[in-house]
């Protein structure tokens, strides 16, 4: 199993390019299922998740290739199954973002429910909820979500929390349905807009992305596009947090600067000096961080999905920070691992009380999630000495090139055996 080996204490100084967003690819990929016409995505990033939702379409007989660096050809003329397998589905949950695009084209779909992760239950049952408003018969099935429907037709859905790929899914089952289809509640996060822009430029009619309510009006059949997804928002606010606990000055280049406003604004609470020019995003720390008190909220406000890196800066600032974690009820596994590396964190219940230390220590850790190795991958490189983080395929999901990334900005980072 693979590790990264981190020796603290270097200044990040340069340039970094923001790669595609994760979380825009992926209900991006799997709505090229809505149309028999070739989709081409740019700025695609190339990660552990993305060839994953590669492998689920090519099992469908979906054509995927990647034609470079950042591009892929994907082509849905040719389905020969509609079923999304557990081997699949336990290895990425954003394999039940191909529920919505099969019923909605198909008619039908078997798909793996995902079960739950580390960070929490995670349950589906407001896809479901929205399938069977729309039409559809949805049936659990020995572990398994079999949904049928002769054609979806448009409803008003009205989630009974805000759910990123819920809000996706129903989108995109909405997109070929007869008549409209009304999301109230709609989540607003900038790869919800991503995905509303590529599907309208396939022929879809969506407006309100972006906003609490989001109107479909169902169409009769969608083309191929072209789509450059969105900057990664969160791979950004990760190198910002990393350049401040090294005091450095690291601009990120290709990013997507109007879509991180509260992470940004909470770094200059902290005391960074942020200049946005365009899509870069400088960052200067030239004294210790404040520590800064953070909330997790759905978009607009302070993403869940920066949370741990946010602990990551308390750790070492001066003073302390409380951070309320408010959409995952098991969101806290790196706290434990900070605590080894000398942070000092209390937590009861959602509710995490973090005071800074002067410095922490270099130790052997372990990731447990994505964000997770990301906070240990920023903690590393502030701490006094070695540290060696484990399991970090967690992070290999969500970061593309991180370790080339950093060396570029001066870290002392392998990846070791
Ligand atoms: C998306 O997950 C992201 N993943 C997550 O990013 C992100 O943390 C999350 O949104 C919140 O922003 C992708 O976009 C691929 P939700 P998603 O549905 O859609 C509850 C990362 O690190 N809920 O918005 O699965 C749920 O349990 C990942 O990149 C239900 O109860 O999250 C949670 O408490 C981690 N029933 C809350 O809603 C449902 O049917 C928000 O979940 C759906 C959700």
């Amino acid at each position: 199993m693979q590790k990264l080996r981190i020796r603290g204490g270097k200044r990040l100084v340069g340039t970094v390019r923001a790669s595609g967003a994760k979380n825009a690819a992926l209900p991006i990929i799997a709505s090229a299922l809505l149309t028999d016409e070739e989709v081409v995505l740019s700025n695609v990033p190339d990660l552990a998740d993305v060839r994953t939702m590669g492998r689920l379409l090519e099992g469908m007989g979906v054509r995927f290739e990647r034609i470079d660096g950042e591009s892929v050809r994907i082509c849905a003329d040719n389905v020969t199954g509609t079923e999304a397998p557990y081997e699949l589905v336990k290895t990425m949950r954003a394999s039940v973002l191909v529920l919505g695009p099969l019923v909605s084209r198909f008619g039908k779909a078997r798909v793996s429910l995902p079960g739950g992760c580390s960070i929490g239950a995670r349950p589906v049952d407001q896809h479901i909820k929205a399938l069977k408003a729309m039409g559809a018969c949805v049936e659990i099935d020995h572990g398994y979500m079999d949904a049928t429907a002769s054609r979806l037709k448009g409803a008003r859905i009205v989630t009974d929390m805000v759910t990123v790929t819920g809000t996706e899914n129903i989108m995109m089952a909405a997109a070929l349905a007869d008549g409209v289809t009304v999301i109230e509640n709609a989540a607003r996060e900038p790869e919800v807009v991503d995905l509303a822009e590529c599907l309208n430029a396939m022929g879809a009619r969506v407006h309100g992305a972006g906003t609490p309510q989001i109107v479909i009006e169902g169409v009769e059949k969608l083309h191929g596009c072209r789509h450059s997804v969105i900057a990664d928002r969160i791979e950004t606010g990760t190198f910002l947090c990393a350049a401040m606990v090294t005091r450095g000055d690291v601009t990120v280049t290709h990013a997507a600067p109007e879509t991180l406003e509260a992470v940004i604004s909470k770094l200059r609470e902290a005391g960074a000096v942020i200049d946005i020019d365009g899509t870069s995003i400088r960052v200067r720390m030239q004294s210790r961080p404040t520590a800064v008190d953070v909330r997790t909220v759905p978009h607009p406000g302070f993403p869940t999905d920066m949370q741990a890196q946010l602990m990551a800066l308390d750790a070492v600032s001066q003073g302390s920070g409380r951070i309320v974690e408010t959409i995952f009820e098991n969101r806290f596994m790196h706290v434990p691992e900070l605590q080894r590396m000398g942070a000092d964190i209390h937590v009861d219940g959602h509710t995490a009380v973090v005071r800074g230390v002067e410095q922490l220590e270099g130790a052997n850790v372990m990731a447990t999630d994505l964000r997770a190795s990301a906070c240990l991958v920023i903690a590393a490189l502030a701490a006094q000495g070695e540290t060696v983080i484990d399991r970090i395929y967690h992070l290999d999901r969500g970061y593309e090139h991180i370790e080339e990334k950093l060396s570029k900005l001066g870290a002392d980072i392998e990846r070791i055996a």
